[in-house]
């Protein structure tokens, strides 16, 4: 049973722990697929969504999966809240707190920001990506979404190509994916990966070929625009051609290897159109795993309080 107030990270997550919310957001994701989308778990909750930071999927899916619990969400933009005016995160949680909230989903631009919240708050906090720390459920969702595929996790070889340096999905990932059993191995311009990441478990790689090389899972980080006029690297052609996948480089992969992306993707980048859309791609069947692992993890944490 999870025994948690909040969810962190994935850094000191048990296998049983991530085995629990696996299994639950696959039930989640056969109901929704089933068209039920109107469950009673968090009736009468109130979850709060704290973004400082833009965002999509993570911000979407977080809402939906609240709604479709029967909790009442609320949605706060940093921009326009009283942030703007100087408030502290601290007194931002304090207030919520005074408010009664049970959830505050929380993006913030430095690490550390939701460790220091649920410090702080009664609320159970979830860390929907901290910096260039953690993105658990971004992690948990992509680990959904291989584990329907392949029916386990052990002994996967997941490689995962971009920008590991700056990506908490990265992070995530490496922690979530070796306490599963899967073997991660990375590449990536040596400029953005982070030193010690090998230390963590990950293997990294000297090539392309080496790391796709009968890979179970292949997995774009997305490239951060700004890196590029920092000079992590010359040219986003070269990027592309280099570390980014196209259909040529996908053939280094098992057969039956799948695509994953947690997006926003710059096309042509990190993968092409032809590999974004390929038949193997499960780039759109992460969003849905997003909202069901998201489902979970607010029902276990609810249950645990
Ligand atoms: N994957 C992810 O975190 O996407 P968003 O930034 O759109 O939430």
């Amino acid at each position: 049973m999870l025994k948690r107030k909040d969810l962190l990270g994935l850094i000191d997550a048990s296998k049983d722990e991530i085995t629990e919310i696996l299994d639950l957001a696959e039930e989640f994701k056969n109901r929704i697929k089933r068209g039920e989308k109107k469950m009673s778990y968090l009736d009468g909750k109130t979850v709060t969504v704290l973004f400082y930071e833009n965002s999509t999927r993570t911000r979407t899916s977080f809402e939906q999966a609240a709604k479709y619990l029967g909790a009442t969400t609320i949605n706060i933009v940093a921009g326009n809240s009283s942030v703007a005016k100087g408030e502290t995160l601290v007194d931002t949680g304090k207030t919520l707190d005074a408010q009664r909230n049970d959830f505050i989903v929380i993006r913030h631009p430095m690490g550390g920001a939701p460790y220091l919240l649920a410090k702080t708050v009664k609320a159970g906090v979830l860390n929907a990506g901290d910096g260039m720390n953690e993105h658990p459920t971004q992690a948990l969702l992509d680990m959904l979404t291989m584990r329907e595929t392949f029916g386990s996790l052990k002994g996967l070889k997941v490689a995962i190509l971009g920008d590991i340096k700056h990506s908490r999905v990265a992070k995530s990932n490496l922690f979530g994916l070796k306490t599963m059993g899967a073997e991660v191995v990375m590449y990536a311009p040596e400029t953005l990966i982070p030193k010690g990441i090998d230390q963590l478990g990950a293997k990294l790689c000297k090539s392309k070929k080496e790391a796709l090389d009968g890979a179970d899972v292949v997995m774009g980080l997305r490239i951060q625009l700004e890196r590029q006029q920092a000079g992590a690297f010359p040219s986003l052609g070269e990027y592309a051609a280099n570390y980014g996948v196209d259909e040529a480089a996908l053939a280094y992969a098992k057969p039956k290897a799948i695509v994953l992306h947690p997006g926003p993707v710059n096309r042509g980048v990190e993968l092409t159109s032809g590999v974004i859309d390929h038949e193997r791609s499960h780039i759109e069947d992460q969003v849905l795993s997003g909202v069901a692992v998201r489902m979970a993890a607010l029902k276990l944490l609810n249950d645990a309080r």
